[in-house]
């Protein structure tokens, strides 16, 4: 046997006991003649002791214990004198009497401790030190934990586990598709999945009734902190059910994950809000709804006295920041240069500062008298002390603008607060969005999503207003989840593809076998999907969820660590039926 005990078990009842521990020397202290070493493992840190005067030898051999050593020791569990209330382990030692030496280690290239020196390149070039640090392996349990609680939930309400294929056909879920070649089928190529959506419907048709699946899913996308080219999702889906039941069944299962993953209880149900609502109000489908700061339109009181932005500009829109009329020149100026930047795309931005003495200034005073800035903020609802900001344009430009800055604002003004969660339902997305650069409607969700019932009209006469029976969960500005209830008969399902601008032909070859299948008795469903990383990291309360996956990929979505993606040789290539253009 390795060891009696792991090193975060022993407390003051062993005292007395003889004990083998085994771990990584975390760190070790000479003092006279005295050796402390920091014994760690998965569970915890225990003090070893070794002392000269009972055994030289001994004491010296440790002294020659390097950081990362991994070692096993004999001895005999001690009260501490001086304590370490900090640990649990920290009112015992253990006296060493025999000390073996498991495998060296090389000095690690950085500290495995919570505060680590690495970068985040070099931590992930060896991210199997860096899983060695307490900070990332609390995440990795979160994740754990969350996993296991969503399996017994769902299991208690009899959803069942079945595993859908990886190498698969396309799945339309609006990203490109990493594809895999076929040696047994030259020239062709199988599509990683973007999620198990076509699967999970099938299930409904095999009369599977509850299904879901803790799975991988593959999107060759852009990467940012909340996006990983594989991700997993929490992917359901329901038979014989409205929205409301599915809202229902899900607000059961993140209700039940935070009570048991984080001891957090949601009071009374989850708020909802329309789309629509929800980009007027915050310009984003995923609301922070931590803080206020909403929109307010100011077309009414801006127009007509000059000023030519605001009177050509189809939206003009201002928040309010509480107290922040003491900005100065210059973080005013910081704060327009941040909205011109590339990313965000305004022309500029207007202030006006409601001072505590009750008199406004603004930085279009030359077309705006002092009565018409206090339309301005009584519009907006603001107090002395307060910063108005404004931003203008297009409608949607405007609100992807400014919705950039209220959460720039938010951050800057500490209203984020990680250790606070503030979930919303958003329903009633469009079914369709009408993109400029093809000229044709896209599914907003995908193109198996119902229209709602009192839209289907909308289908022939307006499309782009028809309202679709999809809805997303979103939690402190992220969207932890969506879904929506499907089209489960033919003739609508090839009318939606029509709108797509499918062909019957290209709708045959790429869903020929989802249309066959609802010709054969499919019943009414709908489902879900959460993005596992996301909900763990918002649980986490942290914006990036790389932390919370064990081997990442990086912004450019590689490996550093086995340095994927990698060439394949000319033998592989042959095999496979397949020529690298060489650029
Ligand atoms: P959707 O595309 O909205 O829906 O994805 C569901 C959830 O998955 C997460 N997610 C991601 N997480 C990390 N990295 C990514 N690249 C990434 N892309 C998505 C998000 C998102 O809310 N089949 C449908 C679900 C359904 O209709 O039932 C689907 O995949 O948290």
């Amino acid at each position: 046997m390795y060891r009696t005990h792991t090193c975060g078990e022993l407390r003051i009842n062993n005292i007395g006991q003889e004990v083998t521990l085994a771990g990584w020397v975390q760190r070790s202290r000479e003092m006279g003649g005295m050796t402390f070493v920091d014994l760690r493992d998965r569970f915890g840190i225990t003090q070893l002791a070794f002392n000269s005067e009972d055994n030289d030898a001994l004491n010296k051999s440790s002294r020659q214990l390097g950081r990362e050593f991994v070692i096993q020791i004999v001895g005999e569990v001690i009260e501490r004198s001086s304590k370490n209330t900090n640990l649990p382990t920290g009112d015992i030692e253990i006296k060493v009497k025999t000390l073996n030496v498991l495998n060296a280690a090389k000095t690690p290239p950085f500290t495995i401790e919570n505060e680590t020196d690495g970068g985040d390149e070099l931590r992930m070039q060896y991210r199997y030190l860096d899983i060695r640090r307490n900070v990332i392996q609390d995440k990795l349990r979160l994740r754990n934990k969350v996993a296991l609680e969503t399996r017994k939930y769902l299991d208690s309400i009899h959803f069942m586990d079945v595993e859908t294929p990886y190498l698969i056909k396309s799945t339309p879920e609006g990203a490109r598709d990493f594809v895999v070649p076929s040696r047994m089928n030259p020239g062709e190529f199988y599509a990683l999945p973007q999620s198990p959506q076509t699967f999970k419907q099938l299930l409904m048709v095999s009369g599977i009734d509850r299904y879901y699946q803790i799975v991988k899913c593959f999107r060759d996308e852009d990467l940012r902190a909340d996006r990983q080219p594989e991700f997993t999702q929490i992917d359901c889906e329901m038979s014989f059910v409205e929205q409301e039941d599915i809202l229902n069944t899900f607000e059961g299962l993140i209700k039940h994950l935070f009570k048991t993953c984080r001891n957090i209880e949601f009071e009374g149900d989850f708020p909802r809000m329309t789309y629509a609502e929800a980009m007027e109000r915050y310009g984003s489908d995923k609301p922070d709804i931590r803080f206020g700061m909403e929109f307010n339109n100011l077309n009414s009181v801006v127009k007509n006295k000059g000023f030519k932005i605001f009177d050509e500009a189809e939206l003009v829109l201002g928040i309010v920041a509480e107290d922040c009329a003491v900005y100065t020149r210059k973080q005013l100026d910081k704060l327009t240069d941040w909205v011109k930047r590339p990313q965000i795309g305004a022309q500029g931005m207007v202030y006006v500062k409601y001072n505590e003495d009750g008199s406004l200034k603004s930085s279009v005073d030359k077309f705006y008298s002092q009565e018409d800035l206090k339309e301005w903020v009584e519009l907006c609802g603001a107090k002395p002390g307060d910063l108005i900001l404004v931003l203008s344009g297009e409608t949607d430009k405007v609100r992807k603008q400014m919705n950039e800055l209220r959460l720039h604002m938010g951050d800057e003004l500490g209203l984020r607060n990680p250790n606070e969660f503030k979930p919303l339902w958003v329903l009633d997305f469009p079914l369709l969005e009408w993109d400029e650069d093809t000229q044709r409607y896209h599914a907003m969700h995908h193109p198996f999503t119902s229209p709602k019932k009192e839209d289907v009209g909308l289908l022939t006469e307006d499309p782009g207003k028809a309202r679709a029976n999809a809805y997303d969960l979103a939690m402190n500005g992220v969207e932890l989840g969506g879904g929506s209830i499907r089209i489960h008969d033919k003739e609508l399902q090839s009318r939606m593809f029509d709108l797509l601008g499918f062909t019957k032909e290209q709708a045959a070859e790429q869903f020929g076998f989802l249309m066959n299948a609802f010709e054969f008795g499919a019943p009414p469903h709908g489902g879900i999907a959460f993005g596992l990383d996301r909900l763990v990291a918002t649980m986490g309360g942290a914006d990036s969820i790389r932390d919370f996956i064990a081997f990442p990929k990086n912004n450019s979505g590689r490996d550093v660590m086995i340095n994927a993606p990698a060439n394949l040789d000319e033998d592989q290539l042959q095999e496979l039926s397949l020529a690298v253009k060489k650029s």
